[in-house]
């Protein structure tokens, strides 16, 4: 162990300087505000005491941070005068996103993580046996280049010793740690690909944003013919995660690390939303990339990663879903490089933790679900899926799989270990028992009584039968089921949503028995949940009244449109994924061999509309970038189903073991979960 409590601060590119110790703006560990930061702490940080390098844009590392003394729970401040002149910057910039004069040559540049009142937070946990900090959270307002802290946590016996660990920056590559990276390579594209795969690749690449010169993510569609990209021309972190995948599945991990690195800087704005700051922890929907002059100076210009946590967004919808995606990429990343010190770096550790604390801290809900408002994940508008919608349950669920794998267990994190694990058995518990649907639960509804009144209700939510929906009836198949949309005091919401399915399947949120099930009824149901182009994004739509109360007369989710029954050709890869998963490889190739024979014709649309997905969507972009990532992962997880197998969950026994427990010990009925819940 090191230098116990040193923990290297440098720039993820040379060229992107710290201004820690400089050019502070409302801080809060050295201003007025701070929620989180209390004296003693602030006073820590004023006694920061730091050693720093600097390097040129070729150099190796910025700045680095040296805390002297683990037991002495203090730093020294800095006075440094890190990052003062900005350096020219010739290389390219952005591609696609800037806004103003952004000649490529011989401009000054600085880039930042953008605007001045941003609320930087990382936190240094401290260590077991409490000789070391507590939690120290800088919190800055900092007028910031994005900082990546060196630190990572690792578990010997109960000691938790750090290392320190290197970006290793050679040339234009912030490169992961090679010697962990065994395995990136072998799935490398090696035979001959298709003119469509050509294509696919090709645009994939055209979408790749810069920032510093280095990628750090794609933009959401190139339209070529879109004269008004609203956010499209942003980087949105769900949007994302296929076009990563397809890197990672490449052998391209620098873009996906440098993409997990900045959103972590970007996680916790401060930008308000009237009056209102949005809680720690959260991450955006969506970043842009734009070069803005630098005040004071003539010429020279910056760059800024500015993020859209819903302020801006159409209908102001919180991105509850991006913290959640941005959890299992980072998973995806170490098990597709095998590169695991990225996810035990501090700060990393310490991202994974705010987005958990937002997900887990109470609040007035009665479910284990996760409460949310509408339109807060890939349906990011008024759809009626407020309240515990199956897409957001899923995917929470797939995040509390993959922090239990990632969190170093020591002293600070040992309850929100015990607090994930516990959500987690409860989680499937509620999903497996509540929101699964096929004839004979439907059969069951169909006879419920209701105004039950007791702990051991059968008809616990106050389902009334009428609201069995006709269309129901007459579709559930006799063999399979499928979880339902969404549940609430007396309310199911039967529609099929495919996000949430797809999910429940890969992260064995549903039994084996119900995984199957959901690929048996999308089997059975090809023709309304495939049919011209793979997939229905949810079935059926809302139509007349119903679509006119519930969407709010939303003109673009008119009936079998974009997100009301629309079908989203980026939803192969998941699906994909599960149908490797479930053994079910022959329904996938048909999948992609339909997506295959129109994508490339259709200049890779954003969805598709009408029942069988015959149009173009209405106001579909083209060139729509996780159509045309999820088309080559899917390509490439066929190819190679052992490293799909990374991206997947088995059923984990001894969370069922918790659930029993858990259900022991409130003494106040006898258990039968287990039983109930492998079914
Ligand atoms: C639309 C989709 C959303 C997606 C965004 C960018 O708003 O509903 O899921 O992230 O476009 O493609």
């Amino acid at each position: 162990m090191s230098s116990g409590n040193c923990i290297g601060i440098c720039t993820m590119r040379p060229c992107c300087r710290i201004l820690l110790g400089y050019g502070y703006r409302s801080s809060s560990v050295f201003g007025s505000q701070g929620p989180k930061l209390n004296d003693s702490v602030a006073d820590n940080l004023l006694k920061l005491q730091s050693s720093r390098r600097f390097s040129s844009c070729n150099g190796q590392i910025v700045g680095y941070i040296r805390a002297v003394d683990p037991n002495r729970k203090g730093f020294n401040a800095s006075d440094s005068d890190w990052g003062h002149q900005p350096r020219v910057y010739t290389s390219g910039v952005s591609r696609g996103t800037s806004v103003g004069n952004s000649s490529k040559r011989g401009v000054l540049m600085i880039p930042k993580v953008a605007s001045d009142f941003r609320n930087h937070s990382t936190s240094v946990e401290s260590q077991v046996n409490g000789k070391s900090f507590e939690n120290i959270y800088i919190q800055g307002g900092l007028n910031m280049k994005p900082l990546v802290i060196e630190r990572i946590e690792t578990v010997h016996g109960d000691v938790v010793e750090e290392q320190e660990s290197r970006v290793e920056v050679n040339g234009s590559n912030v490169n992961v740690n090679i010697g962990d990276s065994k395995g990136l390579n072998d799935s490398k594209v090696e035979r001959e690909l298709s003119e469509i795969e050509k294509e696919a690749w090709r645009l994939l690449q055209d979408s790749v944003v810069d920032y510093c010169g280095n990628p750090v993510g794609t933009l959401a569609a190139i339209d070529p013919a879109d004269k008004s990209p609203l956010n499209y021309d942003q980087v949105f972190i769900r949007d994302f995660v296929p076009s990563a995948l397809a890197f990672l599945l490449n052998g391209e991990a620098e873009i996906v690390k440098n993409f997990l690195l900045h959103t972590l800087q970007l996680q916790s704005w401060e930008k308000t939303v009237d009056c209102y700051s949005p809680g720690q922890g959260l991450m955006p929907a969506s970043f842009k990339v734009r070069t803005a002059p630098l005040d004071g100076s003539d010429g020279a210009f910056e760059e800024v990663l500015d993020p859209d946590f819903g302020e801006s967004a159409i209908g102001r919808v919180a991105p509850v879903d991006s913290g959640l995606w941005w959890i299992i990429l980072l998973r995806a990343y170490g098990k597709l490089t095998g590169d695991c010190s990225l996810q035990e770096r501090v700060d990393v550790q310490t991202g994974i933790r705010l987005i958990l604390n937002l997900c887990l801290t109470d609040g007035f809900d009665m479910f284990p679900t996760l409460l949310v408002t509408d339109g807060s994940c890939m349906i990011d508008r008024r759809m009626g899926i407020h309240g515990h919608p199956l897409e957001i349950q899923a995917l929470f669920y797939s995040a509390l799989r993959c922090s239990r794998e990632m969190l170093i267990v020591n002293d600070v994190t040992k309850n929100l270990v015990a607090a994930v694990n516990n959500r987690l058995s409860a989680l499937s518990f509620h999903i497996r028992e509540y929101y699964w649907a096929d004839m004979k639960k439907i059969n069951e509804i169909y006879r419920y009584k209701t105004e039950e009144y007791s702990t051991d209700a059968i008809n616990k939510f106050n389902i009334y039968p009428d609201q069995i929906p006709s269309w129901l009836v007459d579709w559930i198949p006799d063999e399979g089921g499928y979880l339902i949309g969404n549940l609430q005091p007396a309310h199911m919401d039967f529609r099929f949503f495919t996000l949430g399915n797809l999910w429940s399947i890969v992260s064995s949120l549903g039994t084996q028995k119900q995984n199957e099930g959901i690929l048996n009824l999308i089997e059975t149901k090809w023709d309304d949940l495939v049919a011209q182009m793979p997939l229905k994004i949810c079935y059926p739509a809302l139509e007349y009244e119903e679509w006119r109360i519930i969407t709010g007369g939303d003109p673009k989710n008119t009936p079998w449109s974009y997100h009301n029954g629309g079908s989203w050709p980026t939803l192969l890869w998941q699906f994909t994924l599960a149908c490797i998963k479930m053994g079910r490889i022959e329904l996938a190739e048909k999948a992609v061999a339909l997506a295959e024979k129109r994508l490339s014709v259709d200049q890779w649309p954003e969805y598709y509309d009408t029942k069988t997905g015959k149009f173009i969507g209405k106001q579909s972009r083209l060139h729509q970038t996780w159509t045309i990532a999820g088309y080559l992962t899917s390509k490439m997880l066929l190819e190679n189903p052992k490293k799909a197998s990374l991206l997947f969950w088995e059923e984990d026994y001894e969370l069922l073991e918790t659930c029993v427990c858990a259900l022991n010990k409130t003494g106040r009925k006898k258990c039968s979960r287990r039983s109930q819940i492998q079914v």
